[in-house]
């Protein structure tokens, strides 16, 4: 028993982080082409917005709830006058909020992909299970908000920084429902495969955008071969 949980909750979580950060690296050098969220807009543009909208903000919600409120020890809430007991009420009622959100959008993304006609002809096997991954992944996330009653204060989120901090303590897993289990597990099963599907577009977030420096674009003189376009401004110098 002992060595089941030494290998479900600490092996696997580290076998997936390596994969990784390895299978990143190994895609971003063999496959750079590739490297996008190949977008189907051309294909159906409806429930792709409403499903991509839904899906997207509750998710970034979603990891940016986790971050705070599993990385970070409640010792350190405590200093701010958060309570455990406060915490787990955010937690819990943006959870709910959140985790819905996400998981309308996946299965109507999910849903697009298997009854679109256009789209099925133009996705693929990885795109299904890519989808089906994370419906079950925030699925359980989900029941666990609603049905779980479970303090995971003192035992997931000390867990998982453990891991983080290569300090891992399996047997703080041992109290928690199969339910919790299953989503921490699928989890990382799902971190472990996401550089070899469309989910390395999250690391290509177009930040630098917001800073460029404007494109400027002259018009072309009229008559002339353009090469002077290129070289000074458009007649009655106004700039397109
Ligand atoms: C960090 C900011 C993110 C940006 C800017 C972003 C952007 C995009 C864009 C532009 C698309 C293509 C939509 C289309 O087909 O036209 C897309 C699709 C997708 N994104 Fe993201 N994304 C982000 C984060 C995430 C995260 C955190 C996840 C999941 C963990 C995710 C999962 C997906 C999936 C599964 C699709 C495919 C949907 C489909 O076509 O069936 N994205 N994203």
């Amino acid at each position: 028993m002992d060595l089941v949980y030494e290998l479900i909750f600490t092996v696997f979580p580290y076998l997936c982080l390596t994969v990784f950060v390895l299978g990143h690296a190994y895609r971003y050098v063999t496959d750079r082409y590739k490297w996008n969220a190949r977008s189907s807009e051309f294909l159906e543009k409806k429930s792709l917005f409403w499903g991509a909208i839904l899906f997207h903000i509750g998710i970034i919600l979603t990891f940016v709830g986790h971050a705070g409120g599993l990385l970070i020890p409640q010792t350190y809430y405590d200093l701010f006058g958060i309570t455990g007991d406060m915490h787990l009420s955010i937690a819990h009622w943006t959870g709910e909020v959140v985790g819905i959100a996400a998981l309308l959008g996946c299965l109507l993304l999910l849903g697009r992909r298997l009854f679109n006609l256009r789209v099925r002809a133009a996705g693929t096997f990885n795109d299904l299970f890519t989808l089906g991954a994370l419906a079950i992944v925030i699925g359980t996330g989900v029941y666990n908000v609603f049905f779980g009653r479970y303090n995971v204060l003192y035992s997931v989120a000390p867990w998982i920084r453990g891991i983080v901090t290569f300090s891992p303590d399996p047997d703080l897993m041992r109290p928690v429902p199969l339910s919790f289990k299953i989503h921490v597990t699928a989890a990382w099963a799902l971190l472990g495969f996401s550089p070899f599907s469309r989910l390395v577009h999250i690391w290509s977030v177009p930040v630098f955008y917001f800073f460029r420096r404007h494109i400027l674009f002259r018009r072309r003189a009229t008559g002339g071969t353009g090469a002077e376009a290129l070289s000074s401004p458009a007649p009655g110098g106004k700039e397109g």
